[in-house]
């Protein structure tokens, strides 16, 4: 109240009439002048510091720097929800999976590979190590986990992730001969550097001199940035059948289990389908 009234009696004494300050700016005198607000047009008293004296009054001031936290926050938000965006689109996960989530699993299926993967999701960074979900049968809920995974890092986290089957990252690898849009090098970028890669059904085809080099380019990838992957499996790293790397090549396998060092998840159990 005595700070309006002041203001007042200012604009009163000067009868609105300021216009002698203009002049004298860019000589810092350190005086106290009278100086009309540049918003609202009342006048204030301000410490003459030259080109750097106040132009505005408290109120007006105090309502422009709200105003440009208003601005600020809504920009910070927007380029937020485009980033987020931005990594569903890149996550690439499909419709069958999206609202596949922790909360939603029957809790008696599967429990401990539950808590482990829920664990693993929690704490995760680039620096998590790999995650292997295994089981020698079908329906047993790994693709599952894997996408409750993937699901709380991209939304809930919001870290960039990528899901793909195995197979369609092979398939669209070997594309690239035919397409002149993409080049196989593109195709692996794309998976090589992300923070998290996810591969689903790892070791579903036929092995080939062709399909152990693209796995061995891509676990290579990922050994060298030292970034984890998820993937699921129906093979084992070690055993008297069929192994991974008969599936996926020595390279590829020994590779693999660097990354994970030992955190295979052992889901064997019966067909839920
Ligand atoms: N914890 C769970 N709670 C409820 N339903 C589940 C759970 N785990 C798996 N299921 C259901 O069981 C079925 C099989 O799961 P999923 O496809 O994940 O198995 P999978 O191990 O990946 O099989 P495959 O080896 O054939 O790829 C799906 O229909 C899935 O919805
Ligand atoms: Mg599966
Ligand atoms: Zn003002």
């Amino acid at each position: 109240m005595e700070d309006r009234s002041r203001r007042r009696n200012v604009r009163d004494r000067r009868g609105g009439d300021l216009s002698h300050i203009q002049g004298g700016l860019g000589k810092a005198t350190g005086e106290k002048i009278d100086v009309t607000c540049f918003d609202c047009g009342n006048p204030f008293e301000a410490t003459n510091l030259g080109i750097a004296t106040a132009r505005l009054c408290f109120d007006c001031g105090t309502k422009r720097e709200e105003q440009t936290a208003l601005l600020e926050r809504l920009a910070r938000e927007k380029a937020e929800e485009q980033r987020y965006r931005e990594l569903v689109r890149l996550a690439n996960v499909p419709p069958r999976w999206r609202a596949v989530t922790f909360d939603t699993l029957d809790p008696n299926i599967q429990p401990v590979a539950q808590k482990v993967a829920r664990a693993y999701a929690h704490g995760f960074s680039k620096e998590s190590p790999s995650l292997v979900l295994y089981s020698p049968g079908n329906g047993t809920g790994k693709t599952t986990l894997g996408y409750c995974i993937v699901n709380l890092l991209l939304h809930e986290l919001r870290v960039p992730v990528v899901a793909r089957k195995a197979r369609d990252v092979m398939l669209e690898i070997r594309n690239t001969f035919s397409d002149r849009e993409q080049t196989e090098a593109a195709v692996l970028d794309k998976v090589s550097y992300v923070d998290l890669l996810f591969l689903d059904d790892v070791g579903v085809d036929p092995p080939s001199r062709w399909i152990h080099s693209t796995y061995w380019t891509l676990m290579d990838r990922r050994f060298d940035w030292e970034l984890p992957v998820v993937i699921t499996t129906n093979k084992p790293f070690e055993g008297r059948g069929e192994v991974l790397a008969d599936r996926i090549g020595e390279g590829a396998a020994s590779r693999l289990l660097g990354l994970c060092g030992g955190n295979v998840i052992d889901m064997s159990g019966e067909d839920l389908r």
